[in-house]
């Protein structure tokens, strides 16, 4: 496999990443970008060569979809992470974890947290961020939201999840494990 790398989405990259990695509108990603420049939200992909592979958004305080879980833990949180499925199982996802707390850490903040679900569906999730650190917070409780396809169709979402923490008290701590 081409090396992984996992960079900010730049306006230049947007139309291969929509094509790649749809998001569920045609101007979701263009908004993230708008936060990003606003210091509000990092947009990270993960790039093999000319294809995105994987996505992950880290929220800051301020974002309007920063969370109640967020507020309560006094921290940035990382949502939204996926690998498109041909490539799973090869670090993409761990790439893209290290490289969000190497942006929470480089924004002033010491620690950073994620709502994984408790269904069955996000046992894979569920072992990548307890390999990788990720402590429990608080919960269970729901996480919804209200999106919104390109016709203005509700797309609504939700389960019910628990709320992770880690503590990135040194660059040793975003160190992928052996
Ligand atoms: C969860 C997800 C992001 C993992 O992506 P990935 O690139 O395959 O993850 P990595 O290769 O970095 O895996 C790192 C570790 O995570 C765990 N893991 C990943 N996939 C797993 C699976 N299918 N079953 C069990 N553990 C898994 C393992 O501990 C793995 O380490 P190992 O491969 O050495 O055993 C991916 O499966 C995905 O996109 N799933 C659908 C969306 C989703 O659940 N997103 C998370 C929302 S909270």
């Amino acid at each position: 496999m081409d090396p992984v790398e996992v960079r900010r989405l730049a306006p230049a990259d947007l139309a291969a990443f929509q094509a790649g990695m749809p998001a569920w509108n045609a101007t979701e990603y263009t908004n993230r970008i708008g936060f990003q420049e606003r210091g509000l939200a990092v947009q990270l992909v993960a790039w093999v060569g000319e294809r995105p592979t994987g996505r992950a958004m880290v929220v800051f305080p301020g974002h309007p979809e920063w969370s109640p879980s967020a507020y309560r833990e006094g921290c940035p949180e990382i949502r939204d992470l996926g690998v498109a499925p041909g490539w799973r199982r090869r670090g993409i996802a761990t790439a893209l974890v290290v490289a969000a707390e190497r942006e929470t850490r480089s924004a002033g903040f010491a620690r950073l947290g994620l709502g994984v679900g408790v269904e069955d569906a996000a046992a894979a999730a569920r072992s990548l961020y307890e390999r990788l650190g990720y402590v429990f917070a608080h919960g269970p409780f729901v996480q919804a939201a209200l999106l919104e396809a390109d016709d203005g169709a509700p797309l609504p979402v939700a389960g019910v999840c628990t709320y992770l923490v880690k503590a990135l008290t040194d660059e040793g701590s975003t160190s992928q494990p052996s």
